[in-house]
């Protein structure tokens, strides 16, 4: 880790330290309730196989806690399959509608296809105006926060970031934007306790619906975007399906929106704790690419994924029957002892930093690279526009066993009236 000053996490707003009898990990208030780092600890040291009890008609389910035995799970896709769902809410419900059709559910030599045809519309090249229609696009947002004096970081900020450049890479036509937003936050996260199965369900079909719709009218009139590509695709010598593209295309929108976000309205909210971290960025006296990796160990936006054992196997001498759910908590990975040098310390100088946020092995994310983009041009623009970031209420947790993280975060963000002209300037130059 890097020398520098630093800050220690202090434990989360209001949130108390659990018996360790009485955490369910299936259920979301466990994390609205808690502050689970201890529970880890506890769990790291001397529980690192963990049996989570079933609870009224739910089963349960094995957690790993520790960085090295989360990623041999991920990395053994042989022994440990996705296709039966990849998080708790698949896995528990017994599948994946999705299984061998879209890209995290799917394993095997249709899983590698399907990845390269994916990798191929993400990769730096094609990406290039993506970046700069993301950089455009939050510069503008982070200058027009800085000229108010209070906002909803989550609200008027974050949740303005990620989608559009989802939507910019499937060609979304803007009009749509604001419905495919709300449909996403109610099947996935839920903002609040208030929200059940059934509203998630119907928002994921209506999202499911939606795509149906524009893979249709693309494969009429093909575009530049990655539905025109995933409809003009072939995998196994066959093109896709509708099903298949639409699948995927919902999966891209899930994968690629909440988690950026969250990650972007953590790393704010970071940064109000911890000025001196703040001074660091500002200041210039820690590159970006450790910074973004640093917010992204810290921020842990997806908590767990999740396999299903396809054989009976063992995991340090515990017996995994076959059909076991495993679990695997990358929040708890981000703070193993064992491989971070004082894992409590948010430091943005931190190097080398083994986070494992976008997981690893044959499912490693495949948004990583704009995602990065996306949190390095945040970080860039708090850094050139704002003097000071200060938190000015309450953050609203999402309600979640599976993401991590606020969806409301009033900040007062002081305008730097030097950096926004030279920003200006620099504009001109270009015009
Ligand atoms: C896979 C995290 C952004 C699309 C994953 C996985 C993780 C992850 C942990 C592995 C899941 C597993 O092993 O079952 C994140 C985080 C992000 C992010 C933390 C942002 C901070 C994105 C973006 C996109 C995206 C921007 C799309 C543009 C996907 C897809 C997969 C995936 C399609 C499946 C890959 C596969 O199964 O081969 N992501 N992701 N993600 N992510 Fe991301």
């Amino acid at each position: 880790m890097s020398a520098g000053s630093s800050s220690v996490r202090a434990g989360r707003s209001g949130r108390t330290q659990p018996a360790d009898a009485s955490v369910d990990l299936g259920d979301p208030a466990t994390f609205a309730e808690h502050d689970l780092s201890e529970f880890w600890r506890g769990l790291r040291d001397t529980r690192p196989v963990h049996w989570n009890p079933p609870t009224g008609k739910r089963r349960g389910f094995w957690v790993l806690s520790r960085h090295e035995d989360i990623m041999a799970v991920h990395r053994d896709d042989e022994t440990f399959t996705s296709e039966r769902g990849n998080v708790l809410v698949t896995l528990l419900e017994g599948g994946d509608a999705g299984a061998g059709k879209m890209l995290a559910v799917t394993d095997g030599p249709r899983h590698e296809q399907l990845r390269k045809v994916l990798l191929r519309s993400l990769g730096p090249r094609v990406l290039q105006p993506v970046a700069d229609a993301v950089r455009a696009n939050t510069r503008q947002l982070v200058r027009e926060a800085v000229c108010r004096d209070e906002c909803d970081f989550a609200l008027e900020i974050a949740s303005r970031i990620p989608m559009t450049t989802i939507c910019n890479l499937l060609g979304v036509p803007e009009s749509d934007r604001d419905f495919l937003l709300k449909q996403t936050k109610t099947a996935l996260s839920a903002d609040d306790d208030g929200v059940d199965e059934t509203e998630s369900a119907m928002a994921r079909n209506e999202i499911l619906l939606y795509f149906l719709d524009l893979v249709e009218e693309r494969r009429s009139a093909p575009g530049e975007d990655l539905i025109s590509t995933l409809a003009a695709s072939t995998v196994d010598g066959a093109g896709l399906s509708d099903e298949d593209v639409v699948l995927n295309c919902y999966s891209l929108i899930i994968g690629g929106d909440e988690t950026s976000r969250l990650t972007m309205i953590d790393s704010v909210s970071s940064l109000a704790a911890h000025p001196k971290q703040w001074q660091r960025l500002k200041n210039g006296l820690c590159s970006i690419d450790t910074a973004v990796d640093e917010v992204l160990r810290w921020a842990s936006p997806s908590m767990h994924f999740g396999r299903s054992a396809v054989r009976d196997t063992e995991i340090h001498g515990v017996r995994i029957a076959k059909g076991d759910i495993v679990t695997l908590w990358h929040i708890s990975a981000n703070h193993d002892e064992r491989v971070f040098d004082r894992p409590e310390v948010f430091d943005l100088g931190r190097r080398p930093n083994k986070h494992i946020s976008f997981g690893y092995g044959p499912h490693f994310c495949v948004g990583s690279y704009l995602a990065k983009i996306e949190i390095s041009e945040l970080l860039m623009a708090l850094r050139d526009f704002a003097l000071d970031v200060e938190q000015t209420g309450d953050a609203l947790r999402v309600h979640s066993n599976l993401l991590n993280g606020y969806h409301s975060l009033p900040v007062r963000l002081r305008p730097d009236h030097s950096g926004l002209a030279r920003d200006n300037d620099a504009n001109e130059v270009k015009r």
